[in-house]
């Protein structure tokens, strides 16, 4: 009988490392599991368009493996009990009430999953914890399983790393698998299941908390750097240095590397700011205050750079938006998704239609109902959908590029400034259009870290 795994959560992580997990691995059965009817439904329906998720590549891998080693289901139970191995991926948002709210993360769903494992994992179960969880989560797990299950059930901790947009690359090719447990055997079974498609040296081996411990600092340290370039752009427009020239300098020192120093409107989606705020909750837990606040600032200061570009739009408009067209150009947190979990675009729209601003919204992939949950707004003119990107321009004052979707790198400004009324601007928070042309077209071209008129 082939190796059984049961997925607890098909949301994002869960539907697409089993897809990529089941693709490698064609000797195992894999069974994702969740209560959301509508979830799994959308799981089972083999047309592209209807996967509840996009992630570029991961419809064609879940054509080739569903129904062979990858099957979707609501039932839970029938599926833990028959599991040699269960994965816990279930969502772990920031707490909005009681003890911890607006820091802590809500370990409801972990708890809901640990107790059906007890119920009715039958015989030797390796239970892993896939979410990303704070430190010492695993506690929990094994209180609850010691008072109710008298069965043989070993933790391990294996968080995911993967990014959206790319996390079919990421999880085929993974930079590392961290796997933390106590059990050497439940380690070496887990490990066996990724040596079919990743190197053994880039499994690395741990104990439970620092696997734990290791997913919350990943993000933190990579929001840090986000939150520090965009600290140093500013600084840039004001001295007359060029932030592509600094990050390129610095990123040439091999200890810091290129990678993660694009300086932006500030970080977006649905980890980093969970995951810090989970960190500051967890550094007060254990008595580090100091620490707490460090890691805190990182949050401040992508706030700040958010509202730093409103507030120098709104300026650079003549202190005013009443009535003024202002063309979005992207409002996902980052190319390549059609997620707009926190993204910079709905603080940075709400402050215009907040200046009484109308907004002819683009995106090519997020979804009008989506941006019309994240955005209120009075008048029904004051937002609009355009599709067409061309007609979007007619009669606008200004056009804010806020996520670096390659389609925006093409477009023909001069024409497009002629649609629009004098004196038009241009704003880039990604600093990714080509300045050398917008200037020859005497073009207003704001670029962060670089300021100015060019
Ligand atoms: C992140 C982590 O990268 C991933 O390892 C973890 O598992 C989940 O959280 P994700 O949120 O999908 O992944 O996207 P990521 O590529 O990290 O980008 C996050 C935000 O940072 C985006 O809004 C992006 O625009 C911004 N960013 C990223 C920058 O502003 N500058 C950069 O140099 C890189």
């Amino acid at each position: 009988m082939s190796y059984r795994i049961c997925c607890i959560g098909a949301g994002y992580v869960g539907g697409s490392s089993m897809i990529v997990m089941a693709d490698s691995c064609p000797g195992l059965q894999i069974n994702v599991v969740d209560h959301d009817k509508q979830r799994i439904d959308s799981w089972n329906n083999l047309m592209a368009k209807d996967l509840p998720i996009y992630e570029p590549g991961l419809d064609e891998i879940h054509k080739r493996v569903l129904g062979k080693s990858l099957f979707f289901s609501t039932d839970v139970e029938l599926y833990i009990k028959n599991a040699d191995m269960v994965l816990i991926t279930v969502n772990t948002p920031t707490k909005v009430n009681g003890h911890g709210a607006g820091e802590a993360a809500d370990l409801t769903n972990i708890e809901l999953a640990a107790r059906t494992i007890a119920e009715f994992a039958r015989g030797t179960t390796i239970v892993v914890e896939r979410s990303t969880i704070p430190v010492r989560t695993a506690d929990v797990l094994k209180g609850i399983f010691r008072k109710n299950s008298s069965e043989n059930i070993h933790i391990l901790s294996n968080p995911e790393f993967m990014a959206e947009g790319s996390a079919v690359q990421d999880l085929i090719a993974p930079d590392r698998v961290l796997i933390g447990g106590d059990d050497q055997r439940a380690i070496d079974e887990l490990a066996g299941i990724y040596q079919h498609w990743v190197p053994s040296e880039r499994i690395l081996r741990t104990n439970l908390w620092s696997a734990e411990l290791a997913k919350l600092t990943a993000n933190a340290f990579l929001a840090q750097r986000i939150s520090s370039v965009n600290t140093i752009a500013a600084l840039c427009e004001s001295s007359g240095a060029h932030i592509d020239e600094v990050t390129q300098a610095i990123g040439a020192d091999h200890r810091i590397g290129h990678n993660f120093l694009r300086a932006g409107p500030g970080f977006g989606g649905s980890c980093f700011r969970k995951d810090l705020l989970n960190l500051v909750y967890l550094c007060h837990y254990f008595g580090l205050p100091d620490v707490a606040n460090y890691w805190r600032s990182v949050l401040t200061i992508n706030d700040w750079s958010r509202a730093r570009i409103s507030e120098l739009i709104i300026k650079k408009l003549f202190s005013t938006l009443c009535g003024k067209k202002i063309v979005i150009l992207g409002f996902t947190f980052k190319p390549h998704t059609n997620d707009i979990r926190e993204s910079p675009a709905i603080n940075i729209c709400q402050d215009f239609l907040d200046e009484g601003a109308m907004l002819s919204i683009h995106d090519p992939m997020a979804t009008i109902e989506s941006i019309h949950q994240a955005l209120s707004w009075q008048s029904p003119s004051s937002v609009t959908f355009n599709q067409d990107l061309i007609s979007s321009f007619r009669e606008a004052d200004a056009a804010v590029l806020l996520t670096e979707w390659p389609i925006y790198l093409k477009l023909d400004w001069k024409l497009l400034s002629s649609y629009m009324r004098s004196p038009a601007w241009f704003f880039d928070t990604r600093n990714v259009l080509n300045r050398a042309e917008l200037e020859n077209y005497g073009l207003n071209l704001w670029s962060i870290g670089f300021g100015g008129i060019h």
